[in-house]
């Protein structure tokens, strides 16, 4: 795309005016390079226009972070300054691409995250992409997850789609209307489900699960197979709360409380009933008894079906970041060089 990098180079041209001329361009082939920093994976892809996922590299933090019970921003800083141009490195021989010929655009997270985590990859897309005159995107972490559905279910899926968002960060159900417009219904009062998860995990003393899709979220579904699901009362938070569950809001502080209070009251030694170190699982959209819950209730009460990711790409990766540039790149949606991170970020937002 001789071009679109002529253009790219010109200092002073506000973006708009590209912007027909990127929709028109991206009706050719292109290839997206997407770095993911946000939180404790340092994931890099490449993706093209076509819906390939050319490859993908990560570089996971479990062993840094589990000594200390979860994730130190200090620590995965730390990890994605070390590892992250070996990642990226890795995905353009993995992917036999030579990113000034081949790579027609960088993708990297903008927000939400821990901010030094989102300053490394983000520094890392600007400055190729102002070396290499490239355009860059800018991209939206939870619009991401809720877009790569689009890639890796068999056909593209159309909007509108209900979306249900349960990672470490967030708890979100959103109408997505579009790759920009994404109107929340509901979110949590406190803690998110991933949280829940792994705060549970921790008082617990269950190890983490090693290797991708692992982590304490993981250990404890693993450590939860073959339990009695009726051996103790844990309440469903805001059951009452019907002003609440009209909002479409969740609860799950109390969930972690009540554990605590379990722990203490029955003196419980988990510990001697520890799983097995090395199983793998997914994220928390790919938790099975989660998933199991939410496709029967999509199927039998509202008769709709409930697509998903695989596994591990539910889980923060490169691929989503990829992917969402691809879309973005297709709607003229490119950004300068000087962008900055966005650690706190409502999906809302996109649309302003
Ligand atoms: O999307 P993600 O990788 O990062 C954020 O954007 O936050 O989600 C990570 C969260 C962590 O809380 C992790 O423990 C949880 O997802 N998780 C799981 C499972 N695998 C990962 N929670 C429940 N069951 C799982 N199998
Ligand atoms: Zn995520």
């Amino acid at each position: 795309m001789v071009f679109l990098k002529k253009l790219t180079r010109k200092k002073f041209w506000p973006i708009q005016i590209y912007r027909n001329l990127i929709i028109q361009i991206s009706k050719n082939p292109f290839n997206v390079l997407g770095i993911e920093t946000s939180c404790d994976d340092t994931g890099v892809a490449i993706v093209n226009s076509s819906r390939q996922i050319i490859y993908e590299s990560i570089q996971l933090q479990h062993d840094i972070h589990e000594q200390n019970g979860g994730i130190v921003p200090s620590l995965a800083m730390k990890s994605h300054q070390i590892h992250l141009p070996r990642v990226i490195n890795e995905a353009l021989i993995g992917g036999k691409l030579d990113i000034v010929k081949d790579i027609d655009v960088i993708a990297v997270t903008r927000g939400p995250g821990l901010p030094g985590c989102l300053g490394i990859g983000l520094s890392a897309a600007k400055t190729l992409a102002a070396v290499l005159g490239k355009p860059l995107i800018g991209v939206h972490h939870m619009a991401s997850h809720a877009l790569t559905a689009r890639l890796t279910h068999t056909e593209l899926i159309p909007f509108p789609y209900l979306t249900i968002l349960i990672s470490g960060g967030h708890t979100l159900i959103l109408v997505t209307n579009g790759i920009n417009k994404h109107i929340q219904l509901g979110t949590t009062i406190d803690d998110s489900v991933g949280e829940a998860f792994d705060k549970i995990a921790r008082l617990l003393k269950i190890p983490w699960l090693k290797g991708r899709g692992g982590g304490p979220g993981a250990a404890l579904e693993q450590f939860a197979i073959g339990g009695k699901s009726d051996k103790f009362q844990i309440p469903i938070p805001m059951r009452k709360d019907q002003q609440r569950r009209k909002e479409m809001n969740f609860s799950f502080s109390g969930l972690k409380t009540c554990i605590q209070q379990l722990v203490q009251k029955q003196n419980l030694n988990l510990e001697d009933e520890q799983v097995k170190k090395d199983l793998a699982a997914g994220g928390v959209a790919s938790n099975k008894s989660i998933r199991a819950s939410l496709e029967k209730l999509a199927n039998e009460r509202y008769n709709i079906p409930l697509i998903s990711p695989p596994s591990h790409l539910c889980t923060d990766n490169g691929v989503m970041i990829a992917w969402t540039g691809v879309e973005r790149f297709r709607e003229g949606l490119i950004d300068e060089y000087n962008i900055d991170h966005i650690p706190k970020w409502s999906i809302e937002d996109l649309s302003k």
